[in-house]
């Protein structure tokens, strides 16, 4: 295989997902934080959800030990330069993007692959921030990482195809299913899922239905495996937030314009699990 060392940049709740799933698979990868704080935050998550695979049965102690030691984290973006393919799992802000886009391709091997889990980002503008537009492709994982199986390939009009093909194969090694989509905002999954998220906002900020009616509905009445307030908590309502301003922007139609009450919580520190409140409070387990 092609692909042999990785890189991540971000250990958050995408990047440690996409970390710990390449270091599980057999391949050394290096996770890059920007302070030792937040790389040990997300260090941290990996070795919860092992332990938790080790405590569930789901995972032998022995495996657990193997993918931590195939797992180095820095915090110098010059220890990424013999990946073969670094995958950039930043804040969704353009402007941070440009900046470590460009630091990323003067620091990696000629040959590398650059990819980005952006989810609303335009991949063809990532690309030229860097001088191999070729090799920069969007790789989309979903949360949570190590649990959903799909992975989102988006070429752009410069990919190389033999580029695509070493990250299919890379995506298969790590155990996911691919599928290939262009470069347009929101990918496929975004694109469909997004919308239905901003309109149970909705349709719990004009008083239709309760909190709990509304994600109760959507699972028992279309078997879905969380209703979509928990889905947004869960998601995170900034990043939701974030991606539907993108959206907005792109296709200029309501039903990606977020709704007031989204953009209020989002204001008020509220940004679902990962800060302790959102439509629910996560002091409690499961979830009040
Ligand atoms: N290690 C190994 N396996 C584990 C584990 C761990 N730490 N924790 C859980 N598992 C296993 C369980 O044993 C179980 O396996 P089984 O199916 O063989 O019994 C399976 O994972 C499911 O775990 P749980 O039973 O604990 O939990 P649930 O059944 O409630 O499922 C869920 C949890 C997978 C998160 C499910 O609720 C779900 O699919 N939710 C929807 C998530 C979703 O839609 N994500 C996409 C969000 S959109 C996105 O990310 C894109 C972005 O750009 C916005």
């Amino acid at each position: 295989m092609a692909i042999q060392k990785i890189g991540v940049v971000g250990c958050g709740l995408m990047g440690s997902g996409i970390a710990q799933v390449s270091a599980q698979a057999g391949f050394p990868t290096i996770v890059r934080e920007v302070s030792p704080n937040a790389l040990e935050k997300g260090m941290g998550s990996i070795r919860k959800f092992l332990q938790g695979g080790v405590d569930k049965g789901k995972l032998a102690a022995a495996d657990m030990e193997k993918t931590l030691a195939n797992l180095k984290g820095t915090t110098d973006l010059k220890d990424l330069a013999d990946c073969d393919l670094v995958v950039e799992a930043a804040t969704e802000n353009v402007a941070l993007k440009k900046e470590l886009f460009g630091a990323l391709d003067a620091a990696m091997k000629g040959g590398a692959i650059l990819a980005s889990n952006t989810s609303s980002l335009s991949i063809t503008e990532l690309a030229t921030f860097t001088k191999r537009p070729e090799r920069v492709i969007g790789l989309h994982f979903f949360n949570p990482v190590p649990l959903m199986k799909l992975v989102e390939v988006v070429h752009t009009v410069r990919s190389d195809a033999a580029v695509l093909q070493d990250l299919n194969a890379w995506c298969m090694a790590i155990g996911k299913t691919v599928v290939r989509c262009g470069d347009s905002t929101g990918f496929v999954v975004n694109r469909l899922l997004v919308p239905y998220m901003l309109d149970a906002v909705r349709v719990f900020e004009q008083g239709l239905a309760s909190r709990d009616d509304i994600d109760t509905a959507m699972k028992l009445g279309c078997g879905y495996p969380m209703g979509p307030l928990l889905l947004t908590d869960y998601v995170g309502l900034d990043t939701t937030y974030y991606i539907s301003e993108i959206m907005f922007d792109e296709f200029k139609e309501q039903r990606f314009a977020a709704p007031p009450l989204l953009k209020r919580m989002v204001l008020a520190g509220m940004h679902g699990r990962k800060s302790g409140r959102g439509f629910y409070d996560w002091s409690t387990n499961p979830p009040s």
